[in-house]
């Protein structure tokens, strides 16, 4: 699915992903686990675009991917959530869930003023789409209210509804599990295998080795920014230099 190599970022000082080399089976959920600061989220944002790496590549599905911008790898099937989502606080859940990109503002604009009838039928699609996917996360009791009211929880369902409006191959998640209470964790974990039983693959970050070890196969372990190991969970759970890693920091 996804293969880098020999992934580097630096901010101008020491880089804090070094020589990070891994590939992504395609149809697995990948973990990717390691202390605070280790450089999972820099890893992240170099995978979807939002940094551009200072050296390596990255290729998805057969091709580079490194150096594009976002909204393009996005337009390739690789979305990602946010470790801190921040839904626009004012919109609705369901406002919020149609964000997701279509085709360009100016086109819209040209299209609107040429062809109303087709712009508010794919507006009536997409509104389709996003009251399905709001409905996969268990939020559709909530869609016409102002986005401030989720608990951190929610706003965890309301990211990944978001980013299966598009209906990526490749989903990577930020900490799913972070602020968020044990049933609706519970919910969330459910939600990761269906989808994933239905041909999604997975990248996840996350400190809840209880999620790691039920949806996780193998784990990657980095640490001040080198891949330390990768394995099934259990294995990494137990492996000297990964206890070390963490006591370290
Ligand atoms: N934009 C940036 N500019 C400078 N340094 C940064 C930037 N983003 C991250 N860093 C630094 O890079 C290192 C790795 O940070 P990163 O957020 O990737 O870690 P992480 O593994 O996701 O940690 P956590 O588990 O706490 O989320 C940290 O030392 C951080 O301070
Ligand atoms: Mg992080």
């Amino acid at each position: 699915m996804l293969v880098a190599q020999g992934v580097e970022k630096a901010f101008g000082g020491p880089p804090v992903v070094q020589d990070v080399s891994f590939t992504l089976a395609r149809g697995a959920i990948t973990g990717l686990i390691g202390p605070n600061g280790a450089g999972k989220t820099t890893l992240f944002n170099c995978l979807a675009g939002t940094l551009r790496p200072s050296a390596g590549s990255i290729t998805l599905e057969g091709s580079r991917i490194d150096g594009l911008r976002p909204d393009q790898i996005f337009g390739r099937g690789l979305a990602r959530t946010f470790q801190i989502p921040r839904p626009f606080a004012a919109m609705t859940v369901l406002e919020n869930v149609m964000l997701a990109p279509a085709a360009q503002a100016g086109e819209r604009f040209w299209a609107n003023w040429l062809r109303p009838g087709a712009v508010a039928a794919e507006e009536r699609r997409l509104r389709d789409r996003a009251l399905h996917w709001l409905d996969f996360v268990g939020l559709t009791r909530l869609a016409q209210d102002p986005a401030r009211v989720l608990s951190g929880g929610q706003r965890k369902l309301l990211e990944l509804a978001r980013v299966l409006v598009a209906e990526p191959r490749l989903i990577l998640l930020d900490e799913p599990g972070a602020g968020v209470a044990p049933p609706l964790l519970a919910i969330i974990m459910e939600k990761i295998a269906a989808l994933n039983a239905a041909g999604t693959s997975f990248l996840i970050i996350e400190h809840n080795m209880d999620l790691v070890s039920r949806l996780c196969r193998p784990v990657m372990v980095l640490a001040q920014g080198r891949l330390l190991m990768q394995g099934a969970p259990e294995e990494v759970q137990r492996d000297p230099r990964v206890i070390e890693a963490y006591l370290g920091a």
